[in-house]
């Protein structure tokens, strides 16, 4: 009877003991069932201590017996645990799977701002004749932006570009021009460098105007320069830019700076020389002021006028975009509307 029970016992814990190893559905599970009937605290250790109640004819055949269910267990446990294993590698690969027939994603692509395009194109242009480029800060003193220029204090043509003064003799720049000077004091002619840039001024905003836009100043420094040079290399520049076909005009002006001075029309894009409301009805389009450099200018920076001479200008970079894109209205340029800069 004793022995019928044991026996009884005994098949009753291999079955409970292979049911809680197959039933483990993890790594953790798994370890808990090899804990509760293999461990130093488990059924089968606490089955062998209890042996020395047994009768000691049936010691060796129970010793036998729950020797050869530990190895039993043990190699249960390691079969499931290569199961749990190879389940989850197979999840894994299920789950991290490319469907290489999916359509693909197009990866946004960025363009470059039309006014960068159009520095970029015109900065082409200038080094492909042979000009440098240099650049200067954009907040300059008085000195630089004025009265190197010749352009005194109090002298009316400082009206002509109203000023955002920081302090008295602290200025943002209304113009490149005041590269010109630095340029021409750090070295000796000749001299041929462009300087592209923003400015700024008190300018009321409106279709061609900005209060912050860019130019490219322009300077050519040698010995026998004339004002041909100058509407040879603007022209050249302006049928680059626009084409063979498209109207230049020079108009006679006035700069402190330069002498003869000149600025140059360019049809309008939008009415072909009609005039149109983007023109003010001109049919024409202002970019760029230019002349012969004044020689005041020259005995600023220790050039000797009676050696050398030469032609400067300055561009505007937006009247550019605006002629060349027929772009109805320069704040378009400035809004970061992505439906306006996708266009270009
Ligand atoms: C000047 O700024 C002179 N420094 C140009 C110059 C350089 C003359 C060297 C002689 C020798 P003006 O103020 O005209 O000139 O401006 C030059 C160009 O900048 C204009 O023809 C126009 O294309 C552009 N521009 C002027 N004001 C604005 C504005 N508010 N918004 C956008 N573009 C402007
Ligand atoms: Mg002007």
């Amino acid at each position: 009877m004793a022995r019928q029970s044991l026996q009884e016992e005994m098949t009753a814990l291999r079955e409970r003991a292979l049911a809680a190893i197959q039933a483990a559905g993890d790594a953790k599970s798994l370890e808990e069932a090899r804990v509760e009937f293999l461990g130093k605290k488990g059924v089968l250790t606490q089955l062998l201590r209890g042996m020395g109640e047994l009768p000691p004819e049936e010691r060796p055949a129970v010793g036998k017996w729950v020797n050869a269910l530990r190895d039993e267990l043990a190699e249960a446990l390691e079969a499931r645990r290569r199961q749990l294993e190879q389940a989850a590698l197979a999840a894994r690969l299920a789950e991290e799977a490319v469907d290489v027939t999916l359509p693909g994603k197009r990866p946004a692509r960025g363009s470059l701002h039309p006014l960068t395009r159009v520095l970029r194109e015109m900065l082409d242009v200038f080094t492909g004749l042979g000009f440098e480029v240099v650049e200067g800060p954009e907040v300059e003193t008085d000195y630089y932006n004025f009265e190197a220029l010749n352009i005194p204090r109090h002298h009316p043509a400082r009206d002509m570009q109203d000023t955002f003064y920081i302090t008295e003799n602290i200025l943002l720049r209304t113009q490149t021009s005041p590269v010109q000077i630095r340029t021409m004091e750090s070295r000796r002619p000749p001299v041929k460098i462009v300087a592209p840039g923003k400015v700024y001024r008190v300018d009321e905003a409106d279709a061609t105007h900005s209060p912050m836009f860019h130019q490219i100043e322009g300077l050519l420094i040698d010995k026998g320069v004339t004002m041909a040079d100058l509407k040879g290399t603007l022209t050249a520049v302006a049928h680059a830019l626009f084409g063979e076909d498209r109207g230049v005009r020079f108009r006679p002006s006035y700069f402190p700076f330069t002498e003869p001075s000149a600025e140059v029309d360019i049809e309008c894009g939008i009415c072909r020389g009609q005039g149109c409301r983007f023109c003010g009805g001109e049919g024409w389009l202002e970019i760029l002021g230019c002349g012969m450099v004044h020689p005041n200018v020259l005995r600023m920076v220790n050039y000797d006028p009676e050696e050398v001479g030469g032609f400067a200008f300055g561009m505007g970079i937006e009247r550019v975009a605006l002629l060349k894109y027929g772009i109805e209205d320069i704040r378009l340029l400035f809004e970061s509307d992505m439906r306006f800069l996708q266009q270009f």
